[in-house]
């Protein structure tokens, strides 16, 4: 466990490939933190990663990296499938953990790491780097003083373009492997934000379909959601649209929030539009004190300071928990074909141990693996 009067937080990168530089270029911005020690199956790009970030050892797992003990916390970049895994092992070592999105497959491996959670010294925080722009912050606060009213309607739209090659990765559109398309993958940045910002959710009705890529996994999916509050929301991720683009509306009773970015936004790429009769909300939007981007930075800057307080860091398991819960009801209304609640999928049922509910509805075909027949739209399922 880091005692912050001891010395820097000492800091393992596990998997080294696309995202893991976000990371240490977030981390090497932050006071009292080491980056110690770059893990990867792949030695090459481990040494490679290790020497543009200044890092003094590479190990092939995580065992090796911990042996000496020179451990406080270790960062899971690697694909989905092994983040249960890696996060198990360390937190049995008693480290902070922070995990990459999605942080599991399922609702049962988020149950197995929150019980592991509470057995542990260590601690885990889920990226979800958006919750953490001022903008999200100051609709947060807003909220929270009263001032936007209850909220009422929203839109949710992650509308990204991935061209066939970027399927044709091993590990990319397999249910095994990634957990799911882009309601998994990609949207569930965008719906995350969504839930952090309207509340809890109540139930969804959805559809889901594979239109345009060879996958496994749906390509586009699209749902209806209630909130516990009554506000209605929709919510579509997609990664077949080629103008891409983030969105989040926010309808509240006195002012309309909205946000349009891609992969990061900051407060220029926020506008609140007051309702008749609130326009003081327009002045106390546009007199924003601080502009912090989302990303990686931002939540690393929240993560240290509670592990420096001895605090539970965020995005804690349980607080991704809902946000999970929202991706397997999204997975399990398109493919049964029924209204899902929050809270019906529990031990037994089917879309708890696996987000396709062991259906595996968009698999291809040993024909469409070879190529040898054109893509053909799916029905719904
Ligand atoms: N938060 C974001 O905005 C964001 C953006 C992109 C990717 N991601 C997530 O980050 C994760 C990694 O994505 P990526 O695009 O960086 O993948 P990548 O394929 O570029 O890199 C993964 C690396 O992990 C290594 N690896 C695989 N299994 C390993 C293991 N068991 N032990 C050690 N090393 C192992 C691979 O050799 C590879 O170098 C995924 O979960 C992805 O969804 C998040």
């Amino acid at each position: 466990m880091w005692n912050p009067h001891a010395g820097p937080l000492r800091i393992g990168i596990i998997g080294t490939g696309g995202i893991a530089h976000a990371h240490a270029d977030a981390l090497s911005t932050q006071e009292n933190v080491e980056l110690a020690v770059a893990v990867d199956l792949d030695p090459g790009r481990c040494r490679e990663f290790a020497a543009k970030w200044g890092m003094q050892r590479t190990a092939p797992d995580l065992r090796t990296a911990a042996a000496n003990g020179e451990l406080d916390l270790v960062v899971i970049c690697t694909p989905p499938a092994s983040h249960m895994g890696l996060a198990l092992e360390a937190l049995a070592m008693d480290l902070h953990v922070v995990i990459e999105k999605p942080p599991a497959l399922s609702l049962e491996q988020m149950s197995t790491l929150i019980k592991a959670e509470a057995a542990s010294r260590g601690s885990v925080s889920c990226v979800f780097q958006h919750r953490f722009g001022s903008g999200a912050q100051r609709v947060l606060a807003l909220h929270g003083a009263g001032r936007l009213g209850r909220p009422l309607v929203g839109t949710c739209n992650t509308l990204w373009f991935r061209n066939q090659a970027y399927f044709d990765v091993p590990w990319r559109g397999l249910w095994d492997v990634e957990g799911g398309g882009p309601t998994m993958g990609h949207g569930i940045h965008q719906f995350d934000l969504l839930v952090h910002l309207f509340g809890p959710w109540q139930e969804v009705t959805a559809f889901a379909s594979k239109l345009a890529r060879k996958t496994d996994t749906e390509d586009v999916s699209a749902g209806v959601v209630r909130f516990q509050s009554g506000a209605i929301a929709t919510i579509m991720n997609s990664v077949i649209s080629p103008r891409e683009t983030s969105q989040l509306r926010l309808d509240f009773e006195h002012a309309t929030l909205e946000l349009e970015h891609l992969y990061g936004y900051d407060n220029d790429h926020w506008t609140l539009t007051p309702a008749p009769g609130s326009e003081e909300l327009a002045e106390l939007w546009a007199a924003a004190e601080t502009n912090i981007p989302s990303g990686h930075s931002a939540q690393y800057s929240v993560i240290l300071d509670q592990l420096k307080g001895g605090e539970v860091p965020p995005v804690s398991l349980a607080g991704a928990y809902p946000t999970m819960e929202l991706a397997a009801a999204i997975y399990a209304s398109s493919i049964t074909e029924k209204t899902i609640r929050k809270g019906e999928i529990n031990k037994g049922h089917a879309f708890f141990t696996r987000m396709d509910g062991h259906r595996e509805p968009w698999k291809q075909q040993p024909a469409e693996l070879s190529g040898e027949v054109p893509e053909k739209e799916s029905a719904n399922v």
